[in-house]
């Protein structure tokens, strides 16, 4: 199966089809080890190219028979390769033609879950981003887009494809999708399953059934998704004037799946963790996390189905403006300040990472080997952010203006980056062609800065550089919004926020007619992807801490504060700083602050980000240093503010009925800190009581990480186990909270005896994400354990998994993206981890390309 040389594609050898499709009809004969697909697809030519042969795509299918117009083809005439099919122009008939095909597909041998699987019984599809050339041969490219119509044959209850229910009877159902839409984005479900049903009118009033499909015992459990998705079809309305296009929207759950959702084109299919949820089973973060991905899927209707991608290379054309309009959805149901902080969170998190490592790539790449590679932080979050930028460059006028356009003039297209920043330039009258720039260059800019003071003038003067990525040695500037605000030294705002546009590589900004120095504010709503590398000192941060307008740059500030310390714990030594623990009393003790923020404020910067942070200053990171500092730092935070921290546990209980909206989750969430450093205190008094007593999951899973955490939580987990055990998902945070918490010490035996659990399921993608993905994204101090165990015990289960599930293991392969930053041991033993994997006989293309990259890089 080793493919000696995988073939890069490139961005730049784009062709248009030479043949397009007006129709599709497939037709399914459901057997769990043979299911036969017969297909039969109109052609015509493409009047903008020449002539040209069809190449039909199609992996992992046995060809029983084909036709073109009706006449049966020999052997001699189909001559299937590994990949595909090639009709010679020569062979094809002048204008347009049917083809028709049956195949024979093994949905139960099936174990990459991409095509048509099997996942406990019931049938189902992921064709995103190649899968649908394992169901039949088709062009499979988003480029080409038909009407597709489809029968299933079937002796099951219930029977799913796109678009709109034609007929049904005992055994069989035919649907029609009217909208033409690429092969990625086809859907067919079938199985045993339960409907938790409700209507929705559209604001020009048609009628539409909305079903999340579940098996049979989780209807229980459907409610929140199903109004996540009312709100999320309203607010689509509302904000961007997109209506819902068909009869049904249908969601299913599936227990077995690579990511988290996928938005086929009126059924869209979840990983059954992005769906189910009730106060017993989900915490608050897993309701937020719902509303987001339903939300998500169901904006791709408009931005990803209705106008599609021209290729794969345009992929945050759809991604990233979904992911950034689910943001703006979650900031309007809930807070929009802590929603932008949790974003920021993650970008730094995953997307910073990335993009200062070995897998740097442009938002828009210019070459893939394996596309499933390249859904990314960068193609999403940061594709994100770039969109963000635009619409602060523009305004709110000018976005809407350019959404409008972009709507009008695309819809039915598979569209490109140029044509999405066209309609920005045509709308507003702005030229762009630097800010492309955005789109193509990989990296994190830094954005240094130096101020000036002169007789009532201020003057910031700016300078960019964004370091050398893979492939991309030198970058050029980049437009760069920067919002700033000035504050006086009292604390006042005399200037408000402004735009700066910074385009060149060092520009300077003034500010006139100022009474005293003022105290800059800079990067206010975090307005750009970049790094300051401004180093104010601390007396400054704690004043913005305690005054900035700008939520997001106070708890920067605050941030700032904690960081710094625990950098000088990690490379001096030095005892936790007492001004960040009494700046942080000082949060604690205001009331008027949102609880939600103030449980930010509190959370400590993780492991990584610390990593990150000291390799940044040019110091080695040390896992296990880093680990002992923010135990220490907690710890000292504890002891300086228990009182404080007591009445915070008492003040923010929130009596009565669960409810998961966003005022009390943020007052669980401060609950929750606080209980976490009284744990440090009292050994896990209060966390026990807490778990014998919770009212919901949060409460309960929440004190059991304390306990775990507290060395104190092995009685908590046996009977957690005990409760949940027949619970999947639930059960799947029990393995979690294990391998995430351990100490550094026992981490790896910790994780490896819970792979020696009769319950984990290796071949389950949640499952083996809850116990190595948690183990070597979750506990640093574990997985870089100076023996080099924790690589050792990640890549021989990568190894494992690479054999079955290629996708979802290369994707856990960027554990090892960080070895740049550690000591020389370490790095040589991340490296000999990724080459064992690498020698692995059977190596998927998928792993192929992410230790390549990995290791090159
Ligand atoms: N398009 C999906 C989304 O962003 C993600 C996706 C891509 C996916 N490939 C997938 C989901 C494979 C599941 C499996 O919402
Ligand atoms: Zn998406």
């Amino acid at each position: 199966m080793r493919d000696p040389a995988p073939t890069a594609v490139h961005l730049s050898d784009y062709r248009p089809p030479a043949w397009l499709v007006d129709a599709v009809h497939l037709t399914f004969r459901l057997d769990p080890g043979a299911t036969r697909v017969l297909s039969r697809i109109a052609f015509r030519p493409n009047p903008a190219v020449p002539r040209g042969d069809l190449r039909l795509d199609g992996e992992q299918i046995r060809l029983i028979s084909a036709a073109i117009d009706d006449a049966p083809l020999g052997d001699a005439a189909l001559a299937p390769d590994e990949t595909g099919l090639t009709l010679p122009a020569d062979q094809l008939p002048d204008g347009p033609f049917t083809w028709t095909a049956e195949v024979e597909i093994d949905p139960a041998g099936n174990t990459a879950l991409e095509g048509l699987y099997m996942s406990r019984g019931m049938y189902c599809t992921q064709c995103e981003a190649q899968g649908f050339r394992r169901i039949t041969y088709y062009p499979d490219r988003p480029d080409v887009m038909a009407p597709f119509s489809v029968r299933i044959e079937a002796a099951l209850p219930v029977l799913l494809s796109n678009g709109n229910p034609v007929d049904s009877g005992d055994g069989w159902a035919e649907w029609h999708d009217p909208w033409p839409k690429p092969s990625y984005l086809f859907a067919l479900v079938a199985g045993d399953l339960a409907a938790v049903s409700d209507r929705f009118t559209t604001a020009s009033g048609r009628g539409v059934a909305l079903n999340i499909w579940v098996r049979p015992g989780d209807e229980d459990r459907c409610a929140y998704a199903l109004d996540a998705l009312k709100r999320s079809m309203r607010w689509d309305e509302k904000v961007y004037g997109r209506e819902y296009d068909l009869d049904v929207f249908n969601i299913v759950a599936v227990d077995d799946f690579n990511m988290g959702a996928m938005e086929n084109k009126g059924l869209n299919v979840f990983n059954s963790k992005f769906v189910l949820a009730s106060p017993e089973t989900a915490t608050d973060q897993d309701f937020e996390r719902i509303e987001g991905i339903i939300a998500h899927e169901y904006f791709h209707n408009w931005t990803g189905n209705r106008i599609t991608c021209r290729d794969w290379f345009q992929l945050c054309l759809k991604e990233g403006l979904t992911v950034f309009r689910d943001q703006e959805f979650t900031g309007d149901m809930r807070s929009a300040a802590v929603k932008r902080i949790d974003d920021v969170l993650m970008l730094r998190a995953r997307q910073f990472r990335e993009d200062n490592g070995p897998l740097a790539h442009p938002v828009r790449p210019e070459s893939y080997v394996e596309i499933n590679n390249f859904y990314t932080a960068t193609v999403y979050e940061k594709g994100a952010e770039v969109i963000g930028m635009l619409k602060r460059l523009v305004g709110e006028d000018g976005y809407r203006a350019a959404l409008d356009l972009y709507f009008d003039r695309h819809d039915g297209d598979a569209a490109t980056i140029e044509d999405w920043l066209r309609v920005f330039e045509d709308a507003t009258g702005r030229d762009l062609s630097q800010f492309k720039r955005w789109y193509s260059q990989a990296g994190t800019p830094r954005l240094h800065v130096t101020e000036a003071w002169e007789s009532g003038t201020y003057t910031l003067t700016f300078r960019q550089e964004t370091p050398p990525t893979p492939g991309q040695p030198a970058k050029a500037p980049q437009v760069i919004p920067i919002a700033v605000g000035l504050l006086n030294p009292n604390g006042h705002e005399v200037v408000p926020t402004t735009l700066l546009e910074m385009t060149e590589a060092e520009q300077s900004f003034r500010f006139d007619g100022l009474a005293a120095r003022p105290i800059p504010s800079i990067l206010r709503g975090f307005s750009a992807p970049v790094i300051l590398t401004r180093q104010p000192d601390n007396a400054e941060r704690a004043f913005l801490l305690a005054h900035d307008t700008d939520p997001f740059n106070r708890w920067e500030a605050g941030r700032a504060l904690a960081k710094d310390a625990l950098m000088r714990m990690v490379t001096d030594g030095a005892a936790p700083d007492t001004a960040f623990m009494e700046a942080l009393g000082r949060v604690m003790a205001d009331t008027d602050l949102d609880p939600a923020f103030t449980a930010l404020a509190l959370r400590l910067p993780g492991p990584d980000d610390l990593a990150q942070g000291l390799y940044e200053a040019g110091v080695t990171p040390d896992p296990l240093a880093i680990h002992a500092a923010r135990e220490t730092l907690s710890t000292a935070i504890a002891g300086a503010h228990a009182g404080r921290l007591e009445e915070l546990y008492r003040a923010m209980d929130v009596p009565g009925p669960y409810s998961p909206d966003a005022g009390a989750a943020g007052r669980r969430a401060l609950r929750q800190a606080a209980l976490s450093y009284l744990t440090r205190l009292d050994g896990g008094r209060l966390a026990g009581a807490q778990f014998a007593a919770a009212r919901n999951m949060t409460e309960e899973l929440a004190a059991f990480d304390c306990l775990l955490r507290a060395g104190a939580g092995a009685a908590a987990a046996a009977r957690f186990y005990d409760r949940w055990q027949a619970d999947r998902l639930v059960l799947d945070k029990w393995f979690t909270l294990q391998a995430a918490n351990a100490t550094p010490a026992e981490a790896v035996a910790v994780t490896r005896r819970l792979t020696e659990h009769p319950d984990f399921d290796w071949t389950n993608p949640n499952r083996f994400r809850a116990v190595i993905g948690a183990f070597a994204m979750m506990n640093p101090a574990g997985f870089h354990d100076p023996s080099g165990a924790g690589y050792e015990l990640v890549a021989d289960w990568l190894i494992r998994l690479d054999g079955r599930n290629p996708q979802a293991a290369a994707r856990m392969a960027s554990a090892f993206e960080t070895w740049h930053r550690y000591d020389a041991d370490r790095q040589a033993q991340m490296r000999a981890a990724l080459q064992r994997i690498r020698d692995r006989a059977e190596l998927s293309r998928d792993m192929d390309e992410m230790t390549g990259r990995i290791l090159e890089g």
